[in-house]
């Protein structure tokens, strides 16, 4: 399962990027806003520091304006995807830049027949949220499953990236069910490297190393 962080923080990225942990990046317009940064600046700045595909939104509703500003987000590097929203414009707007060949992302999925849909736009990805259909009491990794299912049974070339990933426990379910990538806020993705046992036994290790009293170098 590939990684990509769901951020517009540099800093944080670029922490990641260092352990090797991120293979793209995913905005969208209220992680623009957390940034307080130019939309083109820091994803240009997110673009150069990695070699994966960074996600940048489009905030049009027409499908002709999606396409303008689709191909306008594009100019800023070779690794933006253009997400678009799951709208019949949205989707209109992904057949359309796929055929010219961009890498698209649809985002806000919410059910298995949106992701048909997107699957039939011929997007790269596509972006089913997770944590806020947990929110609704909604199992959200039953959609992963779904879309798992339909993709596999046609053999749809779309990737699919489970989005509004709120847990380490999340990360560990899309990857059973075999979501193709992953989007998670920096905080998740490292939070995944914790356990207590861990802690504890080196801990103890540390302790009964001191006692030795020798050293590696
Ligand atoms: O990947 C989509 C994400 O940014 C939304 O997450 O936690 O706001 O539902 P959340």
């Amino acid at each position: 399962m590939k990684f990509f962080v769901d951020t517009a923080d540099v800093d944080a990225i670029a922490e990641l990027n260092d352990l090797g942990m991120v293979d793209g990046v995913t905005t969208n317009p209220s992680l623009i806003l957390k940034s307080d940064r130019d939309i083109v600046e820091v994803t240009k700045e997110i673009c150069d520091m990695v070699d994966g595909p960074v996600s940048a939104e489009v905030v049009a509703l027409e499908a002709d304006a999606m396409l303008t500003e689709g191909r306008k987000l594009a100019e800023i590097a070779d690794n933006i995807c253009i997400k678009l929203p799951l709208t019949l414009d949205g989707l209109k707007a992904c057949k359309i830049l796929t055929g010219e060949g961009y890498k698209t992302n649809v985002t806000l999925c919410f059910s298995a027949n949106q992701a048909l849909l997107a699957a039939k736009a011929g997007a790269t990805y596509i972006s089913p949220f997770i944590g806020r259909l947990d929110d609704l009491n909604v199992d959200g990794m039953d959609l992963i499953a779904e879309i798992r299912q339909i993709y596999d049974n046609y053999g749809f070339e779309t990737q699919i990236l489970a989005a509004s990933i709120r847990s380490a426990n999340h990360m560990k379910e899309a990857a059973l069910i075999g979501a193709d990538v992953a989007t998670a806020p920096p905080g998740v993705i490292k939070a995944m490297a914790n356990h207590v046992l861990t802690d504890k036994g080196l801990d103890a290790f540390l302790k009964d190393w001191e006692k030795t009293g020798q050293k590696i170098v």
